[in-house]
């Protein structure tokens, strides 16, 4: 370690677990933070990795309630998707649990109480909706009413998805509680708030003075909350999902999603440490010594927690140390559109491996090539299968299968002995030394795009060394050149399985394998002196595989379906009334009938008059469907009535029934029929 650090604590945002993870997750956080673990822990440094799942929040709760299962079951399902999808992509945690265990939850309601007891916290009331029917205040998602900019009868009260403007509930037109349907009421209730305003001052100096080596969207990000001035934010919310403010008279209460989650980075190094602390030592040591580095990978929406709301609760709290970077990476998009999980625009993990198994590497190589370190980066399947084909397959795959393949050859599998090396050799090696400082330079800044360009420009190298040299012309003219040529090839090899180990880790373990090596440490990268003359290779195994057209067109398809599914507009039908029950039902007495006559109603209209053969001696229905049909396309036409619907006079006509007709969204009224040609009378069920 340059600095004064003894030891680095990596966290990596925590995921909703309210879905499965997808290929932004894993290019903007879990990769980096994985390649910089595997990294610092090749370099022989102490490390803790901490992920796991943030099951907490409304999102969860509203899943639940759609799907009638516990907000406990959800998490249950998607913490063991997503806890595998990370295993099957070799993201290294030292740990990965979640915040509903009890673990978590002591963590949190001690961190809370702690600041509370400390006076960290103001308590404000404030009124907030309330649905009366179902006796609960309601998150914003749960109310639902008419947009007043686009008029969409369905926005949220967080926001619009027709037209992605952010509301506040207050604004929604005839606001509604999609829990009960009822109309809400405001209510008051009360709430503790962290006081970020008390804490803009040292946070602006820290961040704006101290750390202006933040990448530039970090601090940027910063500066702009900064400059607006911080205002005091709840850091509790009416909810019955989530951790139990811990204070008399917050029954009902539990503390914000975004208080409790990063506290989940603690939790789960208390855990891991207890678990094996001959491994981890004391937790304490992770968090409040100051010779411990502090870094958060995080995606660009988790900033302003991460550099602000999280840093204030630990100032807080006074014994923690604070971040010392926060490489937040900028959006992944696909085929050029937003990844969403609710339109289903993304490529799952899951799936991914269930289309492509053990190519995980290949997905790591260009979800870190095309990282989307500095700004929004696109994911296309051409350009998967341009890089795979291109780079993994003709430039590592190919050289180390050609150092491989030449080196059984000439020498039977065995590294020969090398002779004096000559200029160009010199030249080659020489690059082997500016590949492990390039590279630790980059790592060390956290560009690990360009830290992959540079391990595989020295592919790129040893390619060029081979098509220089030529040794399978050089065997058979002079064969102890040739045995240099393939040393220096093979070191090469070994080298760039070191280099490769932080991004490639499926293909490095290959690399390993196929040349016999397994004990190879950061610190080896560089030398020539790797494999010594007369160790023996094992075959030649190839690393990567061309991706073919129909593959990367059959995704393409895949993707294509989803977005005509997406664009198919699916009407909005009115919400359901409410329930009745089984007896209410069978009270209703319907049946088919046989239009006889039917003509307008004078000074009517909307109305026609018709003379049904009910089966039981006839009877007159007046209905409002005048403007729909012409009187004679009606006669001779089966209809289903409510037949027990108390008579009422209309116009001074008696009408002794409802004619059942389907409403169509522009209003239009179309009668119901059977579908088959059955008796007046029959009853409908
Ligand atoms: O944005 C998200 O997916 C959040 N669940 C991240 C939480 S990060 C941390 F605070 F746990
Ligand atoms: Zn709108």
């Amino acid at each position: 370690m340059t600095e004064n650090f003894k030891r680095t604590l990596i966290t990596s945002a925590l995921p909703y677990a309210n879905g499965p993870i997808h290929i932004g997750h894993l290019a903007g956080v879990y990769i980096p933070a994985d390649i910089y673990a595997r990294y610092l822990r090749l370099r022989g440094e102490e490390v803790l990795f901490i992920g796991g799942s943030d099951e907490h929040g409304v999102p969860i709760t509203i899943k639940a309630r759609k799907e009638g299962l516990t907000p406990q079951d959800i998490v249950n399902r998607y913490h063991k998707i997503i806890k595998k999808s990370f295993e099957e992509f070799g993201i290294t945690f030292d740990i990965y649990s979640r915040t509903s265990s009890e673990i978590h939850h002591r963590t949190a309601a001690d961190f809370f109480y702690k600041l509370y007891n400390k006076g960290e916290f103001i308590e404000k009331t404030s009124e907030q909706y309330y649905d009366e029917e179902s006796h609960q205040f309601l998150a914003d998602r749960y109310i639902t009413g008419k947009c007043p900019h686009c008029g969409n009868e369905n926005a949220y009260g967080d926001q619009c998805e027709a037209c992605g403007t952010s509301l506040s509930p207050l604004e929604l037109i005839n606001p509604k509680s999609s829990i009960s349907g009822s109309v809400p009421v405001m209510k008051e209730t009360r709430h503790w708030y962290l006081p970020l305003d008390r804490h803009e001052e040292w946070l602006r100096n820290w961040i704006l003075e101290k750390h202006k080596e933040w990448k530039p969207n970090v601090y940027g990000q910063c500066k702009s909350w900064l400059d607006m001035g911080l205002q005091p934010r709840a850091v509790s919310r009416d909810l019955d999902w989530g951790v139990p403010v811990p204070v008399k008279g917050a029954e009902g209460k539990v503390l914000y999603v975004w208080f409790d989650a990063p506290i989940g980075y603690i939790s789960n190094t208390i855990e891991i440490c207890k678990k094996q602390p001959e491994k981890y030592g004391d937790w304490t040591k992770w968090w409040k010594n100051s010779d411990t580095k502090l870094i958060h990978f995080i995606g660009k929406d988790n900033i302003v927690f991460h550099c602000i709301v999280f840093p204030a609760m630990l100032k807080a709290d006074g014994t923690y140390i604070l971040p010392e970077n926060v490489p937040a990476n900028e959006f992944l998009n696909l085929e050029g559109d937003k990844i969403s999980t609710s339109r289903n625009w993304a490529v799952w993990l899951h799936e991914y491996l269930e289309d492509f198994p053990g190519k995980q590497d290949i997905l790591r190589y260009v979800l870190t090539a095309n990282a989307p370190e500095t700004k929004d980066n696109d994911f296309t399947w051409k350009d998967f299968q341009a890089r795979n084909n291109n780079e993994l397959v003709a430039v590592l795959g190919n050289f180390v299968n050609r150092a491989m393949v030449l080196t059984h050859k000439y020498f039977e599998g065995k590294i020969p002995e090398r002779a004096e090396l000559s200029d160009y050799d010199i030249a080659v090696t020489k690059e082997f030394c500016d590949l492990k400082r390039n590279l630790e330079t980059n790592l060390s800044h956290f560009h690990f795009r360009d830290a992959l360009k540079e391990a595989m420009n020295m592919a790129r190298t040893g390619n060029k060394y081979l098509a220089d040299t030529e040794p399978w012309k050089l065997a058979k003219t002079d064969l102890q050149r040739t045995a240099t040529v393939l040393n220096i090839a093979m070191q090469i090899t070994t080298n760039l399985a070191i280099a490769f180990e932080p991004f490639l880790p499926f293909s490095s373990k290959k690399m390993k394998n196929i040349i016999n090596k397994q004990d190879l440490r950061w610190s080896d990268l560089g030398s020539i002196d790797l494999l010594n003359a007369g160790h023996t290779l094992n075959q030649p195994e190839l690393l990567f595989e061309k991706i073919e057209d129909e593959t990367i067109e059959h995704q393409i398809r895949k993707l294509l379906n989803t977005k005509k599914i997406n664009d198919t507009k699916i009407s909005t039908a009115k919400p359901i009334k409410e329930d009745i029950d089984f007896d209410a039902f069978s009270r209703l007495d319907i049946r088919v009938g046989k239009v006889i006559a039917c003509d307008k109603v004078p000074k009517a209209d909307k109305l026609l008059q018709l003379h049904i053969d009910d089966g039981l001696g006839g009877r007159t229905i007046l209905s409002g469907i005048a403007a729909y049909y012409r009187p004679e396309e009606l006669v001779g036409k089966n209809v289903c009535f409510v037949a027990n619907l108390a008579p009422r006079t209309i116009r001074g006509i008696v009408s002794e029934g409802m004619i059942l007709s389907a409403e169509k969204s522009d209003g239009r009224l179309a009668v119901i029929t059977p579908s088959l040609n059955v008796e007046p009378g029959s009853s409908v069920k």
